[in-house]
């Protein structure tokens, strides 16, 4: 027997920091649409998904929770998995970063590329983002905050390793220029190369010391492996590599697509590149970028408090037409909008008005006319030729556009044809052949073909939808498995004759626009106050230990002037002042540029903390630091002595 072609397909792992929303629902229902997809047409299908559960941020929030992060993910992930559950995710593997089999292999992967030289030590100076869990150089800030995000990110320094990731740069660039199907799509290559690659790769910090919460690099314990090291790792960990058991790795490695969201394309197509290429490993077949479910304009997550519970979705209207919505509204690599208006508009108008009406006027007419199967003597009509052409026409369509995972463009095909079919009932008009007892045999013949392409379009939207096709099958009596493969949609006529239907429940119930509209409105509205108010609870700053007055006792603070004050150059964010305390003078950075002018800082009594250790920042030392407040906003405002011109050197107690 020929063995079977293999396809191994990928979401990213998911961070259990967040409630997952709809937008997170979308990118694995599209992997899992192609994994159905693939095995429908007798693909050895390896379909993997999981969390990402390391990092800084989810030590913060489980400490904040007050319970350990471990217990902290552990919670969150059986919620990921139920949502799953509900969307029928046909995963054949989760893996959790925080699982043995993954630990293990990355501390192997981070000694081996140390021992060959591809990972030194050295020291790290930089900005952080950490809800992204990325550092970002000066020049990729956007106004001093996370080019991703918007939020504030930390200056961090300490000591690190490295992964030379500049030796592989020009690799990089080749691969991608010959293999122009390596990113997908177009545009998101362009960006790669002339937003990242072209002007020059730096070496990449790949390990931390300020928390613990990781993966603790084999040989010095002290530091815990970058989780996006930890993370791009998964996709291997998961298929044994590196194990005695790689069978799995032997056999699906490397993978056809790894599915991603924009913003980390980057990721996927040059850190984990280079870390395969370092490894002497194949490379990923694509890296598929697609585009964002949008909101009220703005992407969704959760710190908007714009989320869209997937799972109250699923409730209300059902899995099928959900996953129907996202693949059919939004256009594969684009970002699109997601409205309720247009989900209960797409569910009336194609699935209960085009499918479901198919089905049920079908079957009806079946009961009605012939007393519920289709006798055997039929009559070639004058509209079958064309009906059947269509039909043939979008399974090849279909395929075409499927292997392009234009997912939209498939369905618009798909629904083409169900809407042909409508016509093709409209054109026999049964209900006038029906009062002419000769044309019996004509009336069979039309109903007939209506239930073979509804057979044909059952086949066609299983990839899609989990639930519908077996409701249709039933309802017009077909049993045999072997007539529901994809091949069979290829063949006209394999619906057997004489079938009994059986009139079921309406597939969609049509919904009452204006009712549901306003209800949804109002649930999601108080959905999303829920969500804020868990996220502000959250977000509570955490309360620092108590010290006694011999630790406040070691910070000398005092009164300064400032008599200069200029922008730091690389800084979109520090000053350097130069400010007078008593009788000597020093420069002290401070990162106020954007609420304070150097014109407005010069003259101002300021208290600075005097016995703080000297700190480099952007190539200049600060030696001390001033103190501000810092509103809910982000606003800073100087702490100044309330009595005016209080004499400079004087010590704040
Ligand atoms: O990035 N629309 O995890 P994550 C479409 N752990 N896709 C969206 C979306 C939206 N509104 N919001 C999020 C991570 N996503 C890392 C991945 S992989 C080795 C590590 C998508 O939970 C987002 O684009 O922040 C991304 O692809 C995925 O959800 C996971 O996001
Ligand atoms: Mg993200």
């Amino acid at each position: 027997m020929e063995e079977k072609k293999k396809y191994y397909i990928t979401t990213p792992i998911y961070y259990p920091s967040d409630k997952l929303h709809i937008g997170h629902s979308y990118c694995t229902v599209a992997a899992d649409t192609m994994a159905r997809y693939k095995r429908l047409r007798d693909y050895d299908v390896m379909f993997l998904t999981g969390t990402d559960e390391h990092g800084q941020k989810i030590e913060r929030i489980a400490t904040a929770q007050g319970v350990t992060p471990q217990a902290y993910v552990d919670n969150i992930v059986a919620g990921i998995k139920e949502l799953w559950k509900a969307l029928d995710i046909s995963y054949d593997d989760f893996i959790r970063t925080t699982e043995p089999r993954h630990e293990k292999i990355v501390q192997k992967i981070f000694t081996k590329l140390y021992e060959q030289g591809d990972i030194y030590k050295s020291e790290y100076e930089g900005w952080y983002c950490t809800p992204c869990e990325t550092f970002f150089t000066e020049h990729q800030l956007k106004d001093g905050k996370c080019p991703d995000c918007g939020r504030d990110v930390e200056l961090l320094k300490e000591e690190s390793y490295f992964f030379r990731l500049s030796k592989y740069q020009d690799r990089l660039i080749e691969h991608i220029k010959n293999n122009p199907e390596f990113i997908f799509p177009q545009s998101r290559q362009n960006e790669m190369l002339n937003n990242f690659l072209i002007p020059g790769l730096e070496d990449l910090a790949v390990s931390r010391t300020s928390f613990k919460w990781g993966i603790p690099v084999e040989f010095d314990p002290g530091h815990i492996v970058y989780v996006w090291v930890d993370a791009l790792s998964n996709y291997i960990t998961a298929l044994g590599w590196g194990t005695e058991h790689d069978e799995k790795y032997q056999k699906y490695w490397p993978a056809d697509c790894h599915l991603v969201g924009k913003e980390i394309v980057r990721f996927h197509s040059i850190i984990w590149p280079a870390i395969l290429m370092a490894l002497g490993l194949p490379l990923p077949k694509q890296i598929f970028g697609h585009g964002w479910l949008i909101i009220d304009g703005g992407k969704m997550s959760k710190s908007k408090g714009n989320i869209v519970d997937p799972k109250f979705l699923v409730d209300k209207y059902g899995l099928d037409s959900i996953r129907y919505f996202l693949m059919r509204e939004i256009s594969f690599g684009q970002d699109g909008n997601f409205s309720n208006e247009a989900l209960i508009n797409r569910i009336n108008s194609d699935l209960a008005n085009d499918l479901g009406n198919l089905v049920s006027r079908t079957v009806g007419m079946v009961e009605k006319y012939f007393g519920g199967a289709i006798p055997a003597d039929l009559k070639t009509g004058e509209f079958d030729h064309s009906l059947i052409m269509t039909s043939l026409k979008t399974v090849n369509k279909v395929e075409e556009l499927m292997d392009k995972m234009l997912f939209s463009d498939a369905l618009s095909e798909i629904w083409a044809f169900i809407r042909r079919t409508n016509k093709y009932i409209d054109e026999n008009e049964p209900w006038v052949l029906i009062k002419d007892e000769s044309k019996k045999d004509l009336l069979a013949n039309a109903l007939y073909n209506v239930c073979e392409s509804i057979r044909i379009i059952s086949v066609l939207i299983e990839p899609f939808m989990p639930e519908t096709p077996a409701k249709m099958r039933e309802q017009i009596g077909i049993t045999d498995p072997e007539i529901c493969k994809w091949e069979t949609t290829k063949i006209w006529g394999l619906y057997p004759i004489c079938t009994p239907v059986k009139k079921g429940a309406a597939l969609f119930p049509r919904i009452d626009v204006k009712k549901e509209l306003a209800e949804l409105e109002e649930a999601m509205k108080a959905a999303q106050a829920a969500s804020v108010a868990a996220q502000l609870a959250e977000e509570e700053p955490e309360k620092k230990p108590e010290i006694t007055i011999d630790d406040f006792d070691k910070i000398e603070l005092k009164v300064g002037v400032v008599l200069a004050s200029e922008n730091v150059k690389k800084s979109k964010k520090l000053l350097k002042n130069t400010v007078k305390i008593g009788n000597e003078e020093r420069i002290i950075l401070s990162g106020i540029s954007q609420h304070y002018t150097p014109e407005e800082m010069v003259g101002k009594r300021v208290v600075v903390v005097t016995n703080l250790a000297p700190r480099k920042m952007m190539g200049e030392v600060s030696h001390g630091m001033i103190l501000c407040a810092e509103d809910s906003e982000g606003r800073l405002s100087l702490i100044t002595p309330q009595r005016d011109e209080f004499e400079d050197g004087s010590e704040v107690r």
